[in-house]
Order: C-alpha cells, then sequence, then structure tokens
C-alpha cells in the first residue's frame, strides 16, 4: 500500500510500489500535459499553462527566489496548512488559501479555484504539500473548467505529477467536471483569504506532520546528523508527535468508530516503539533498524488515512 507521507517521498519510499496500487495508473504512458519545470528549489513543480504553475509548498527563502525568476505575483495554496504570508509578502507575492481535502476536489471549491486562476494576478502558483496529489489534481480541474484541458489531460496530468495510484477517488474526482460558461464564473464572488478556517483536526495534523517531515529527513541523512544540521533533533520530534496524538486521542473526531480508536492507539505504539529504538540504536546495525521501524510507524498513520481521510 502506498502511503501518502511516503507518497509526499514517492521516489524513494518503500510503499510507493506502483505495482501494488489498486489502479494501474502509469502504463501505458500518457501523453505528456504538463511541462517539468526543473529547478531543484522547486520541487514537483509542472507548468499547467502560461498562468498556472503547480508544485510543493515552498517553505524555504530559495523557494521564493526560484517563484520571483517566474515572475509569480499570487499562490494559491490547496493544503490545509497554514501559508507562510509574511515571507509571500516579502516577495511581492499575494496568498490564497483554499484548501481541498485528499479524497476529491470538492464542486464549490472547483469552480472557486478557477475564477482565482482565471482573474487574480498570474502567473499563479498553486500548491500542496507533496506537489504530488492535491495541487496537479486542482490545477487539472481548474484547466478543465476554463476549457484548456480535456478531462483526459486532467486525469494525465495526475499520473504525469506522480499522483500515487491508491488515491483512486481522486483520479475519478478530475473526470467529474467540464467547462464551464465565463459568466458562471463571473457572478461567483468567494473572499479570497489567505488564510481560510481549518479544522482542528487539520490543524493537529499538519503540526504532528512538521516533526514528521525533520525525521524523514534525519532518515535521509542515514541517521548520521551532520554538525551542519543541528536542527534535526530526532527524539524531540518523536515526543512532540506522541505529545499531540496523546491530545487529539481524547477529540471526538479521532474516536468516530472503534476501529478508528484502535488504528490510533496503534499508531500510538509504534510511535512508542520507535522512540525506543532510536533510544537503544547503535552501531552499525542503527541505521536499518530506524528506518524500519520509522517506515512501520509512517504505515501506521497511514492505515487510519486510507480509511478516514483518502476515501
Ligand atoms: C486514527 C486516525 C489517524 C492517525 C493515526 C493519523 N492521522 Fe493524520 N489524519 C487523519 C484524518 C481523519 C485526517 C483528515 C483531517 C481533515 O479532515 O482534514 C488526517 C490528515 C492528515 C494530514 C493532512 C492535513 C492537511 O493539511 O490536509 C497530515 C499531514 C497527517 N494527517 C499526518 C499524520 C501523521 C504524521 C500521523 C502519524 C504520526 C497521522 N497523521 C496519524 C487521521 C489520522
Amino acid at each position: 500500500v502506498i502511503t501518502v507521507l511516503g507518497a509526499l517521498r514517492a521516489e524513494d519510499s518503500k510503499y510507493s510500489d506502483p505495482d501494488t496500487a489498486p489502479v494501474d495508473v502509469s502504463k501505458p504512458a500518457p501523453p505528456e500535459v504538463i511541462h517539468p519545470i526543473s529547478d531543484k528549489r522547486l520541487p514537483a513543480a509542472f507548468r499547467f499553462s502560461d498562468k498556472l504553475i503547480s508544485g510543493a509548498a515552498p517553505d524555504t527563502d530559495d523557494a521564493f527566489e526560484a517563484l520571483q525568476e517566474l515572475g509569480v505575483k499570487t499562490i494559491i495554496s490547496v493544503d490545509g496548512d497554514f501559508p507562510d504570508e509574511e515571507r509571500a509578502e516579502k516577495y511581492g507575492m499575494k496568498y490564497v488559501h483554499l484548501p481541498i481535502p485528499y479524497k476529491e476536489v470538492p464542486k464549490e471549491r472547483a469552480l472557486e479555484l478557477a475564477k482565482a486562476v482565471r482573474d487574480l494576478p498570474g502567473p499563479i502558483f498553486m500548491h500542496c504539500a507533496c506537489g504530488k496529489l492535491r495541487s496537479p489534481a486542482a490545477a487539472g480541474v481548474v484547466s478543465v473548467i476554463l476549457g484548456s484541458f480535456t478531462k483526459a489531460d486532467a486525469w494525465n496530468a495526475l499520473v504525469q505529477a506522480k499522483g500515487p495510484g491508491n488515491y483512486v477517488r481522486m483520479y475519478q474526482s478530475t473526470q467529474e467536471f467540464d467547462k464551464v460558461d465565463p459568466a458562471l464564473l463571473d457572478n461567483l464572488h468567494p473572499q479570497f483569504k489567505a488564510k481560510a478556517d481549518v479544522a482542528r483536526i487539520t490543524t493537529k495534523m499538519d503540526e504532528m506532520y512538521k516533526p514528521w517531515a525533520r525525521i524523514d529527513e534525519a532518515r535521509r541523512l542515514g541517521w548520521i546528523i551532520p554538525e551542519a544540521r543541528k536542527d534535526l533533533k530526532v527524539e524531540d520530534d518523536i515526543l512532540k508527535i506522541i505529545d499531540i496524538s496523546i491530545e487529539i486521542g481524547k477529540w471526538p473526531e479521532m474516536r468516530k468508530t472503534d476501529a478508528m480508536i484502535k488504528m490510533r492507539a496503534e499508531n500510538e505504539t509504534e510511535l512508542a516503539k520507535f522512540l525506543q529504538t532510536w533510544r537503544k540504536a547503535a552501531g552499525d546495525d542503527r541505521p536499518k533498524e530506524l528506518t524500519k521501524s520509522f517506515f512501520q510507524m509512517t504505515k501506521s498513520c497511514d492505515t487510519c488515512h486510507d480509511e478516514y481521510r483518502n476515501k
């Protein structure tokens, strides 16, 4: 099974084997409908049109400089996390926050996104967290609504952006839109805010994701953290995730069914095991053991996501 968190790093996640995906979205290779932007500062970036680029969340000054070089004026986030409005402003860009879930592009939101892309100053940079699922799905749907893409193009664009194949519902969702009469968008008057109202559970999940992503960086460094990356504090980050997990474990949003309660408890067990492994691991086996335990823990995050977030 692919994991979202794994899919964020699809190129080297052991969960990202496309052969295990329930829909084979990769074969035969679709025609190229979007154009990759080869710039290390902008991972997963693709040009959908002269006005619209999609990619991963820009979270460094380097990324913003790259956007500036592309002339970007407006950034649209479809991610749940709150945008870095101040940094965007520093680079002369405006943020619009129109989050979508992992399972689909909601109908109303799709029209708001299309209106934003059509009417706000461009070029526009649209992003989710990893740039592989929500943003390319949304950008494809917007392109269909505005008449520059066929439905097949929207599907193929998502394949090209490496949208993981187990997000079946998101793929289907891209096929549920048609070109609209421009007057329909003219009559729409959404509020384009830099920070949308987001459910507390989404915010907490993003708070868990940040330490998770830092631990993943430590994994990529082979768990041996160089002097220059002393900001990566694995133990602190595991403890942060555990704290949040315990806090939200009491919320009704996390206790919808017995199965969900059990999944969360298992996630907490895996977190505790990973903490133990981190504390004990030593010598040559350290990287191997830790990676295994980290993936195991991540898999238990995604067991719940597969059931309660992605479909
Ligand atoms: C028991 C269930 C459960 C577990 C365990 C769980 N999550 Fe989630 N997670 C959810 C649900 C439900 C959502 C969707 C929330 C929403 O409606 O936006 C979600 C959403 C997310 C999101 C997306 C937030 C956004 O901006 O849209 C991230 C990132 C995330 N989880 C990270 C994690 C990490 C990291 C772990 C493990 C350390 C984890 N989750 C464990 C249930 C869970």
